[in-house]
């Protein structure tokens, strides 16, 4: 009975959002939907469902408790060094531009990282970064650019001198960064991807899927880089046998396609 609840309640989100609860751990998203409908007062997801039709705030609770906006800059600051040290020289040497994808970037912190790092290898004018998350509020919250100090702590020093000003009690980053990334809403699950990418920066979300929505991704990912492009990943992310998606892996965390 309450798995018939939660399963026609997949069904009506899937219709009227395009979003496919179907595709993420179960026992994850259940347990944080349950305790977000209860909090709310519903005793079953059917009514739950009426609530969110009827009331946009609910509505965005639900995304909110969905979706996970959690981020930092320069998250796993060892990586972004192998990042800096390894992987953009290699990339840049075989072209000299980086086409770039912040997948899933939630508020922003991952493609900022990205746009400031980059900058220390060529203008910004050349700096090319496609980021997009399923949540447009946390779009929006990306495009306003303020942070919190907490969120900064990993940033090397000399970049958030110069790319921030403090607006008490938060940071906010410079026009001239946030003009370089192109946000957009897009679903992973759901949405076509782009080609010919250099560099797909996705992590900190596969861990919410399934293994079979994982598998599929890992294969669009590669479709979607050229030869040489590296696809960088979460650091709980490991590919499994990352050949059999024509990957090869570079560093931790950093796949090759081949
Ligand atoms: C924990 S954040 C990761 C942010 C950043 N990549 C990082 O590692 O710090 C996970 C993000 O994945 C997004 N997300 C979840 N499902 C998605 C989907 N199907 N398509 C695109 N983004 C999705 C959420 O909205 C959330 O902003």
């Amino acid at each position: 009975m309450e798995d018939k609840d939660f399963l026609q309640f997949i069904e009506k989100v899937k219709k009227k959002t395009g979003i496919d609860l179907a595709l993420y751990k179960e026992a994850q998203m259940k347990r944080r939907l349950t305790s977000l409908r209860m909090k709310r007062g519903f005793n079953d997801f059917s009514g739950f469902f009426e609530g969110m039709v009827k009331n946009p705030e609910l509505f965005n609770e639900f995304l909110d408790r969905m979706t996970i906006n959690v981020s930092e800059f320069f998250r796993n600051p060892s990586r972004w060094k192998v990042l800096e040290t390894k992987i953009i020289p290699r990339l840049l040497k075989e072209k000299g531009k980086i086409k770039c994808w912040s997948a899933a970037c939630s508020t922003g912190e991952e493609p900022y990282s990205l746009a400031m790092l980059f900058s220390r290898f060529m203008p910004l004018s050349q700096v090319d970064i496609t980021a997009t998350d399923l949540d447009e509020g946390a779009i929006a919250k990306a495009k306003r650019g303020l942070y919190a100090e907490r969120s900064l702590q990993d940033a090397p020093p000399d970049l958030v001198n110069k790319y921030f000003r403090k607006e008490p009690p938060m940071f906010a980053i410079s026009d001239e960064i946030k003009r370089v990334i192109k946000f957009k809403k897009h679903n992973m699950l759901a949405d076509p991807f782009d080609k010919n990418y250099d560099l797909i920066v996705c992590r900190n979300v596969m861990i919410y899927f399934t293994e079979e929505a994982k598998n599929e991704l890992y294969h669009k990912f590669s479709d979607s880089l050229r030869p040489g492009g590296v696809l960088f990943v979460g650091s709980t992310e490991q590919i499994f046998q990352p050949q059999q998606y024509r990957f090869e892996s570079e560093d931790t965390f950093f796949y090759k396609k081949v």
